[in-house]
């Protein structure tokens, strides 16, 4: 994590887990866990059922309401779909875009994640952008040519202004919710890539603003390893960040 050029940012991603019921409980608990100083941001992406229930405590507790997606068209006759307006309305700053989940299940595609990006930025809400490669891609050697081409789709069209204000989860699509992750070597060498990848295509300037999270089986006891490397500036968080005593400690070791 480099300080001097970023702020640290704890990310939650609860997925389809947790009701209003389990929120206030939650957020108790991480209270009374959550380290005396605080040196980095934190964010809960919560799913939309309980966005407007948690919007005061999460205030209160000075933790960001995210959500974990958002419809690409601006309002109108699109079942099911959640727009931008609705959201900001609730007081969400951060949208997680083309989690591996939604890419594999729901087929979500680059040209989709741009545009979401695009229109987020638009409303003054921050993307948290996903890109990760599969284990199989890993294991032929295609990992940065595949990161590359995602960050590249996902970031096209946008200034170095706007790209600054993306984050960019790396998701080691294999180590999510498996337990397994890539040495803090590993996934560094790749939050790097990426940020060389925004420094060719929009300047020094956006590459060393825009925020790099790692995202896969982050928890407890890794969390220290890996927010000591220089290109990891947090963690998008989903298992650990459903327990309190977990995620505070994942707080606690990013504001190291
Ligand atoms: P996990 O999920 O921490 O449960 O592996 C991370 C993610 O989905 O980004």
């Amino acid at each position: 994590m480099n300080k001097k050029y970023r702020h640290a940012l704890v990310a939650g991603n609860w997925k389809m887990n947790m009701t209003v019921s389990d929120a206030k409980p939650f957020l108790d608990a991480l209270r009374n866990e959550l380290p005396q100083k605080r040196g980095c941001d934190i964010v809960l992406c919560v799913p939309f059922p309980l966005l407007h229930a948690m919007q005061r405590p999460a205030k209160e507790c000075r933790i960001g309401l995210g959500a974990q997606n958002v419809s690409e068209h601006e309002k109108g006759a699109y079942t099911g779909e959640v727009s931008l307006a609705m959201l900001a309305d609730l007081g969400v700053k951060y949208v997680i875009v083309g989690h591996s989940e939604r890419r594999q299940y729901y087929c979500e595609t680059d040209s989709l994640v741009n545009a979401k990006a695009k229109a987020l930025l638009a409303a003054g809400i921050a993307p948290i952008i996903c890109v990760g490669e599969t284990l199989e891609q890993r294991e032929c050697g295609l990992t940065m040519e595949h990161i590359a081409y995602q960050v590249k789709a996902a970031l096209f069209g946008l200034t170095s202004a706007e790209v600054k204000r993306c984050i960019i989860a790396y998701e080691l699509i294999w180590a999510i919710g498996t337990g397994r992750n890539a040495s803090a070597g590993q996934a560094n060498d790749v939050c790097g890539f990426i940020r060389s990848v925004i420094r060719k295509n929009f300047g020094a300037y956006a590459a060393r603003g825009a925020a790099i999270l790692y995202g896969g089986s982050m928890n407890a006891l890794n969390a220290a390893e890996l927010l000591a490397e220089s290109d990891i500036d947090g963690g998008l968080i989903g298992g650990a960040s459903l327990k309190p005593a977990d995620f505070a400690k994942i707080i606690a070791a990013a504001s190291e």
